[in-house]
C-alpha cells in the first residue's frame, strides 16, 4: 500500500501524489496544487487549529476518546499515585523518570531558586488591594525578565537550564506573594527544608509561628493537583508559549504571554468560573432548572465540561474527585461538592450533552478542593499556573531544539478589498 495520498484538481484534472508520514500530509505539500504559474498554490484553512498539527512531540500523549493522559509514555494514574510533582516536571522536562541522585540534584536546584529580588517585591505593592492574581502573576513574570538579561542567550543549554530553575522555582513564590499582597500581609520568605508545595503552603498561611507547620494530607494532595496539571500537549498556553518562543523571545516574557492565555474562562480561567457557577445555582434542587437555561443558550456554558480534545472522561477529573474526598476529611467537606455531583450526575444522562460528548474536565472539580484549602476564587488559575510551568518550558525547549521549526507565522485567506484609490477627507460618505 503506497504511504502517499492522491488528490485531484478538478479544475484542472491534475493529479499529485502527496506523501502520508505519521498519519499526517504536510500543509506545504498542497501549495504545488496550482490552476496557473502564478497561482499563490492551495493552503489549508483551519481556524483554531481543529485539525492541524503545528508540531511533531515526544512529551504528552492523549487519546482523547479513550480518556487517556500519558506523560513521557507514563499513565497519568500511575504518577499520580506514585510520584512527586517536582519528579513528574523531571520527566517531562527530560523525557525520563529521575534517578535518586538526579532528583536530589534536580530539587535542590529548583528549591535554591525560589528566592525573587527585593525589587520584584516593590513592584508588586505597586498593585491594587484588589488586583486579579493572574495579572499580578503575568506581569510578575514578564518584569522578571528585566531581572535576567541572560535568559536571552535561549540557543545555550546551561542557560536554558538555569531559567528551567529559576522559573519552577520562583513561580510559586510570586504566586503567593501576590496573595498576601491581597491581603495586606507581609511577604513570607521560601523555607528551603520543606517540599515545593509545602513551602508554597508555608509561603501562603504562614503567620506569626517561626516554622510553619504542614498538614501532610493537604501538601500531598496539593502535589497531586500539580502533578494533573503538568502538560497537557498543545493546548492554548502551550501554543502560546511555543508561538512567542519561536521569535526567539526569552523564556520569562514567552511565558508571561502562555500565562495570558491560561487566564481566560474558556482555558485556566473556568475552574474560577465553576465555582461561580456552583454558587449561583446555590443548591441541589435548582440543578435542573439550570441545565435547562444552559441546553437553551440562557444560562451561558456548562463551565468545566467540554473539552477540545476529550471526548470521554477527562481522567484527570477523576483522580481530582478522589483526592477531594481524602481534603475533606481534613478540611470538612465543601457543600458545594453535592451540587457538582448532581450537575454530573443530570448532564451525564442528558441527551444534549451526551450527543456532544460533553464530560467534567479537569477544571469541574479542581476548584471544590481549593476553596476547601482555604484559597480565594480568584487564585485558582494561578494554582495550575505553578504546576504548568514544568509542562511550557518542556514545549518550548522542544521547539526550539527542533529543526523543523521556524518563527510561527500562520497565513491567512484575504477577504478583503482588491486595491482601491485614496479617497480625500472631503468626498468621503
Ligand atoms: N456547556 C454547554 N454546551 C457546551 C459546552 C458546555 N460546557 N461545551 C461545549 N458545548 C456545546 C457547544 O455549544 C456546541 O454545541 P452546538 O454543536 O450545538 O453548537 C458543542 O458543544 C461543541 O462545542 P464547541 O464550542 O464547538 O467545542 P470546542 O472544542 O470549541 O470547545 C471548550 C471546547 C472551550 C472547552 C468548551 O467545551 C467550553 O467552553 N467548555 C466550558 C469551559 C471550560 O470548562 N473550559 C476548560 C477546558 S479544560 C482546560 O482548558 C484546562
Amino acid at each position: 500500500m503506497p504511504d502517499n495520498l492522491t488528490i485531484k484538481d478538478n479544475r484542472t484534472g491534475k493529479e499529485y501524489a502527496i506523501p502520508i508520514t505519521n498519519d499526517t500530509i504536510r500543509a506545504m505539500d498542497l501549495r504545488q496544487i496550482k490552476v496557473s504559474d502564478d497561482d499563490f498554490g492551495m493552503m489549508s484553512y483551519d481556524p483554531a487549529f481543529m485539525n492541524t498539527a503545528s508540531c511533531q512531540s515526544k512529551i504528552t500523549f492523549i487519546d482523547g476518546d479513550k480518556g487517556i493522559l500519558r506523560y513521557r509514555g507514563y499513565p497519568i494514574e500511575q504518577v499520580a499515585e506514585k510520584c512527586t510533582y517536582l519528579e513528574v516536571a523531571y520527566l517531562v522536562l527530560h523525557g525520563e523518570l529521575p534517578t535518586k541522585t538526579q532528583l536530589d540534584e534536580w530539587v535542590h536546584n529548583i528549591t535554591y531558586h525560589t528566592m525573587i529580588h527585593e525589587n520584584i517585591k516593590k513592584f508588586m505593592d505597586g498593585f491594587n488591594h484588589d488586583a486579579h492574581p493572574m495579572g499580578m502573576l503575568v506581569s510578575t513574570l514578564a518584569a522578571l525578565s528585566t531581572y535576567y538579561p541572560d535568559s536571552k542567550n535561549i540557543q545555550d543549554a546551561e542557560s536554558r537550564k538555569l531559567q528551567i530553575y529559576r522559573l519552577i522555582g520562583k513561580i510559586p513564590t510570586i504566586a503567593a506573594y501576590a496573595y498576601r499582597h491581597t491581603l495586606g500581609l507581609p511577604y513570607v520568605y521560601p523555607d528551603n527544608e520543606l517540599s515545593y508545595t509545602g513551602n508554597f503552603l508555608s509561603m501562603l498561611y504562614k503567620m506569626a509561628e517561626p516554622k510553619y507547620k504542614v498538614n501532610p494530607v493537604l501538601e500531598r494532595a496539593l502535589d497531586v493537583l500539580f502533578i494533573l496539571h503538568a502538560d497537557h500537549e498543545q493546548n492554548c498556553s502551550a501554543n502560546t508559549m511555543r508561538s512567542i518562543g519561536s521569535s526567539q523571545a526569552d523564556p520569562f516574557v514567552s511565558m508571561a504571554g502562555a500565562a495570558a492565555a491560561l487566564y481566560g474562562p474558556l482555558h485556566g480561567g473556568a475552574n474560577e468560573q465553576v465555582l461561580r457557577m456552583l454558587r449561583e445555582i446555590g443548591s441541589k434542587d435548582k440543578v435542573p432548572e439550570f441545565i435547562k437555561k444552559v441546553k437553551s443558550g440562557e444560562g451561558g456554558r456548562l463551565m468545566g465540561f467540554g473539552h477540545r480534545i476529550y471526548k470521554n472522561y477527562d481522567p484527570r477529573a477523576k483522580i481530582i474527585k478522589d483526592t477531594a474526598e481524602k481534603v475533606f476529611e481534613v478540611t470538612g467537606r465543601n457543600p458545594l461538592l453535592d451540587i457538582a455531583v448532581e450537575l454530573e450526575r443530570i448532564a451525564l444522562e442528558d441527551e444534549y450533552f451526551v450527543k456532544r460528548k460533553l464530560y467534567p474536565n479537569v477544571d469541574f472539580y479542581s476548584g471544590i478542593i481549593y476553596e476547601a484549602m482555604g484559597f480565594p476564587t480568584a487564585a485558582f488559575t494561578v494554582l495550575f499556573a505553578i504546576p504548568r510551568t514544568s509542562g511550557w518550558l518542556a514545549q518550548w525547549q522542544e521547539m526550539l531544539l527542533d529543526p523543523d521549526q521556524k518563527i510561527a507565522r500562520p497565513r491567512q485567506v484575504f477577504l478583503g478589498y482588491d486595491k482601491r484609490d485614496f479617497v480625500a477627507m472631503e468626498k468621503r460618505k
